[in-house]
């Protein structure tokens, strides 16, 4: 069984005081919540003001990004040790947006997920195709390398890792993969991570799908077999919409 979760990138948005109000009208809205994990990854310098507020609550912290280094001479970098210290469980690594503007290659992730294990992180590793990739019908050439180019010499079978798909072409342009689309690019990764790692480790991993996500469109998703929540960016902005997906995503396990 795999409990669904729902997580919100908030990317570079929102100020400090609107980070604390958010987290604080967040908390009673979801308490009866049990059946999704519920993630927020803020920026980097709201991490520690939210934890004070989070702590008690079932709701965890993430953090965008980490340095592979653990300390020293890395101006502007932040280690694995010092996201724990604020409280953060987990940690997003590889978003397009990362791989983009730093040039973050699969290689570099690997190095990152391992030393966030190492650390008791769980690394929320992104993949996904652009635009371009699936025009020429290579999307899952492009897949099957991303996530044997991270996995492979992680230890999963003592330490969980959380795969975010999210098709570049659909990150804040409104234009959501059809749930179908979706479903057979999950697949695919469920049987990528099952060739490498075997099938419990496959059957355990939980898959979630980023790009687009709606109130609207999330039931449709989250109905289908591989996809197990979603890693949200724009709608997660808002609190209505974002315990709206939390809500709609409640009941379902696969
Ligand atoms: P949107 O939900 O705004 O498309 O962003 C998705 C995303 O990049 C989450 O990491």
């Amino acid at each position: 069984m795999r409990k669904p979760i729902i997580a919100g990138n908030w990317k570079m948005n929102k100020r400090l005081s609107e980070a604390k109000t958010f987290a604080e009208s967040l908390i009673p809205l979801v308490n009866t919540i049990n059946d999704c994990d519920i993630i927020i990854a803020p920026p980097f310098t709201y991490l520690s003001a939210l934890d004070d507020i989070l702590k008690s609550s079932s709701i965890s912290l993430s953090a965008q990004t980490m340095s592979h280094e653990l300390a020293g001479a890395f101006t502007g970098d932040i280690s694995a040790v010092m996201i724990t210290d604020c409280g953060c469980k987990y940690v997003i690594i590889g978003h397009s947006e990362q791989r983009l503007y730093h040039q973050e290659t699969n290689q570099a992730c690997q190095e990152k997920c391992k030393v966030a294990m190492q650390n008791k992180l769980t690394p929320i590793y992104c993949v996904g195709e652009s635009l371009k990739e699936r025009t020429n019908n290579i999307t899952l050439t492009v897949i099957q390398k991303q996530i044997l180019e991270c996995i492979t010499d992680l230890p999963l079978d003592s330490q969980e890792i959380i795969i975010a798909y999210e098709p570049v072409w659909a990150i804040g342009t409104g234009k959501v993969a059809t749930p179908e689309e979706a479903q057979a690019v999950h697949q695919f990764i469920r049987q990528t991570i099952e060739k490498a790692k075997g099938t419990e480790i496959a059957n355990k991993t939980r898959i979630l799908y980023g790009g687009s996500v709606k109130p609207a469109n999330i039931e449709d998703l989250i109905n289908q077999a591989d996809i197990d929540g979603a890693l949200v960016g724009g709608a997660c902005l808002e609190l209505d919409s974002f315990v709206e997906l939390i809500k709609k995503t409640n009941y379902v396990t696969h």
